[in-house]
């Protein structure tokens, strides 16, 4: 959603921004252009990976003005005061959930296909680990996270030969998962989305504890803007819209410009078919 997000965060030659998810660096690039040599955009992202194909990019294109930060965005605060003294910012973007390099990514096990390591971090492994979550998790709690991250009606039946399965072995990698899964739903009770899909999603959602450090950058995006800074969110799940929807409207000192969320075009998902599901949405600091 380049162009949208260009429209509502209108950078402006000389300006500061902050990326928060710079991922393939695409929103980044085109916003470091606008804000020219006197203008900054700081980009972070947990994924190392992500950094490096970036700093390629911008030496390729020859950008002077972009730094930037192996961090968790909801460090948004801190990130700021150390790259911009005292200087407030004139836009925050970010464009949550993962990136096409992390999902093609076969050291990691985002997609369900192949058969990949049990890792659904965006950055550095951490306790919570994928592994951790559904080797440990009890069978109420993956059921909650199933139902409420994943959306799914077969949330406790999943959840259960989860359990179950992992009684008789470790589960170590995607295919062992899937398995699992695609025996607790057969065919016949099937969607036209193929059960894992939901049960992946909730998983990285609970992997990196989307949600929490979701209302958190909101949180921080409110302090470091300026007045008249602009903020743009960009999300592809209900719950994450919604927390973004109800932080702009019960928190004071919001101007919002998106009445309704922003969908991307029939072009775009054409050309993109998991932009489908993206919601922006906009608000400039009065
Ligand atoms: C959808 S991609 C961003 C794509 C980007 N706008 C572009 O133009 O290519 C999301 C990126 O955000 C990163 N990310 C997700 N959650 C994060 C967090 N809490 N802190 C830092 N980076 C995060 C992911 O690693 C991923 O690279």
């Amino acid at each position: 959603m380049l162009r949208e997000v260009l429209k509502f965060l209108n950078p402006q030659a000389g300006q500061n921004f902050v990326d928060c998810t710079l991922g393939g660096a695409g929103y980044t690039l085109a916003i470091a252009e606008s804000a020219g040599e006197k203008g900054r955009v700081v980009s972070i992202d947990l994924d190392k990976l992500a950094l490096e194909n970036a700093a390629k990019n911008i030496k390729e294109r020859n950008l002077q003005n972009i730094t930037l930060v192996n961090d968790n965005f909801k460090n948004l605060e801190k990130i700021v005061e150390e790259n911009f003294s005292d200087q407030k910012i004139d836009g925050v973007v970010m464009d949550l959930g993962l990136s096409s390099a992390q999902l093609d990514d076969e050291s990691r096990g985002f997609s369900f296909k192949g058969d990949r390591p049990l890792n659904m971090a965006f950055g550095p492994i951490n306790d919570n680990s994928t592994a951790e979550i559904i080797n440990h998790y009890p069978l109420l709690e993956l059921t909650r996270i199933f139902t409420d991250y994943g959306e799914e009606h077969q949330a406790y039946h999943i959840a259960k030969a989860i359990v179950e399965g992992r009684k008789l072995k470790r589960i170590e990698t995607t295919g062992d998962l899937i398995a699992l899964i695609e025996k607790a739903v057969p065919p016949r009770f099937r969607s036209r989305i193929h059960p894992a899909t939901k049960i992946f999603q909730a998983l990285r959602m609970e992997t990196n504890e989307e949600l929490r450090v979701l209302s958190e950058v909101l949180a921080a995006a409110a302090q470091v803007l300026k007045p008249g800074g602009r903020l743009v969110v960009v999300s592809f799940h209900s719950g994450e819209d919604r927390i973004v929807k109800r932080f702009l409207k019960d928190t004071e000192g919001w101007q919002i410009m998106t009445k309704r969320p922003e969908v991307p075009t029939e072009d775009e998902i054409e050309d993109n078919p998991r932009a489908r599901s993206a919601k922006l949405r906009a608000a400039i600091k009065i």
